[in-house]
């Protein structure tokens, strides 16, 4: 069965390298796309995932993806479908995230354009993903389906695997998912909480994106 080649698992991986924080926004107004967007890249963001729950995502990538330097990788994510997988990579999204898996997701990831980052809550997904040659999962919802602990017994039987936890997972929270060896970034919510979007507290988001790195990095 042909499967996810050594290149692709690599592209993925260089994804969550360019972490390790990776802001999971829900945009409710497109002209927050980019003062929001900017303000996460001065505070260190180089990875942010723009979650296809609203209208405003697929705009946004495609505004995002043209107007942030090169070296910022804007994706999308809450991609059930492979329908939605294509319009993400029409809009530019440079990779694309599932909360869980299907068949056709997971076969359309093996040959597209954005490498796919599958979510996975059990040991089973994590199977089918990984006979299909997906190294590299999102752990989802992290807190709710066994949190460190839950990442730790991963690490056991698929020593090859690596995370990236998202799903209630805070400031205070992220070093330690971090500090775990096969945890190689984590995304979340709490880097863009709601209030300061809808007020525009974007040099408030740069300090959150600043406090929140140096503690993982601390
Ligand atoms: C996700 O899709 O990863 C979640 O919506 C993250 O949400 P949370 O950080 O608020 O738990």
């Amino acid at each position: 069965m042909p499967g996810l080649s050594k290149d692709q698992q690599q592209r993925i991986q260089a994804v969550l390298a360019t972490g390790p924080l990776v802001p999971v926004i829900t945009l409710h107004r497109e002209e927050d796309a980019v003062p929001l967007a900017e303000a996460l890249v001065e505070g260190g963001i180089r990875v942010l995932e723009i979650t296809l729950r609203t209208p405003q995502a697929l705009p946004a990538i495609e505004a995002l993806s043209k107007r942030l330097p090169g070296d910022v990788l804007v994706g999308a994510g809450t991609v059930t479908d492979p329908v939605a997988y294509r319009q993400a990579e029409s809009a530019g999204a440079r990779f694309v995230v599932s909360p869980g898996i299907t068949p056709r997701l997971l076969d359309y990831g093996l040959t597209a354009h954005a490498p796919l980052l599958p979510g996975v809550a059990t040991v089973s997904e994590l199977m089918l993903g990984y006979e299909l040659g997906y190294r590299a999962f999102k752990f989802f919802p992290a807190a709710v389906v066994g949190g460190l602990e839950g990442l730790k017994a991963m690490a056991g039987p698929f020593p090859d695997v690596v995370f990236c936890p998202t799903g209630g997972i805070r400031r205070d929270t992220a070093r330690d998912y971090l500090a775990l060896a096969n945890v190689v970034a984590v995304g979340g919510t709490w880097l863009t909480p709601e209030t300061q979007v809808s007020q525009g507290d974007w040099p408030g988001i740069t300090r959150l994106v600043r406090e929140s790195l140096a503690s993982c990095q601390g």
